[in-house]
C-alpha cells in the first residue's frame, strides 16, 4: 500500500498534473474532452443494447452494430487519455474516493460483459439480425449493459460530492 501510495503522489506531483491543478482552463478543456467522448461511447453502446433488446427490431443488428460499436471503441481513444489525465491532478484523493473505486470496477465488469456477449450469444446473430427476438443471452447481456454504464455515469458524476 504504502508504494501504491508513493506512486500517486509522485504522479500528483508531475508537472503534467500541476499544470491540470493550476491551469485556468486545462483542467474544463480536458474534461470536456472526458466528456464528449463518454457521450459517444455510453450513447452508442446504450442505441445497440435497446436494439438488441427488441426496439427497432426492422433494422439488421449486424450493420447498426458495426457502426455503433466502431465509434463506442474510437470514443475511448477520447475517454481513457482525458480521465488518466483528471485523475492524474488529484490521484491520491480519488484514489480514496469510493465513487472513484466502484466507477473502475463497473467499467471492468461492462467490459467483460461486452466480451462475453460477443463470445457467446452474438455467434448466432445471424438468426436473429432481423424482425425475430434476440436470444434471452443476448438481451440479458444488452440489460446489463445498460444498467452497468448507468452505474458508471453515475460515479463518474459523484466524484465531485464525495
Ligand atoms: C470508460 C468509461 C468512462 C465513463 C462513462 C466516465 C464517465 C464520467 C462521468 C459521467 C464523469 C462526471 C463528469 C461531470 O459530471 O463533470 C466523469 C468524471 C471523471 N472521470 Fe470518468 N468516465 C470513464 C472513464 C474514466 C477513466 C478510465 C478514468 C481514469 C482512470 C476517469 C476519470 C475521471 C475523473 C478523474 C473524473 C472527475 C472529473 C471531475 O469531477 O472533475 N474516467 N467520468
Amino acid at each position: 500500500m504504502a508504494a501504491a501510495a508513493g506512486v500517486l503522489q509522485a504522479l500528483a506531483a508531475t508537472p503534467l498534473s500541476s499544470a491540470m491543478r493550476e491551469g485556468a482552463w486545462l483542467y474544463p478543456i480536458v474534461e470536456i474532452v472526458h466528456i464528449a467522448g463518454f457521450a459517444v461511447l455510453v450513447g452508442s453502446v446504450v442505441l445497440f443494447d435497446l436494439r438488441v433488446l427488441g426496439f427497432a427490431r426492422n433494422l439488421p443488428v449486424v450493420a447498426l452494430g458495426n457502426h455503433l460499436l466502431r465509434w463506442a471503441l474510437a470514443s475511448l481513444l477520447l475517454v481513457v487519455p482525458a480521465g488518466l489525465l483528471l485523475f492524474s491532478a488529484h490521484s491520491v484523493e480519488l484514489a480514496n474516493n469510493p465513487a472513484f473505486i466502484l466507477k473502475l470496477v463497473l467499467i471492468v465488469i461492462a467490459g467483460l460483459n461486452a466480451l462475453a456477449f460477443h463470445l457467446l450469444p452474438y455467434r448466432s446473430v445471424a438468426s436473429w439480425d432481423r424482425d425475430r427476438p434476440a436470444p434471452p443471452l443476448a438481451r440479458a447481456g444488452a440489460g446489463l449493459s445498460i444498467l452497468l454504464w448507468l452505474g458508471v455515469i453515475s460515479c463518474g458524476r459523484m466524484l465531485a460530492y464525495l
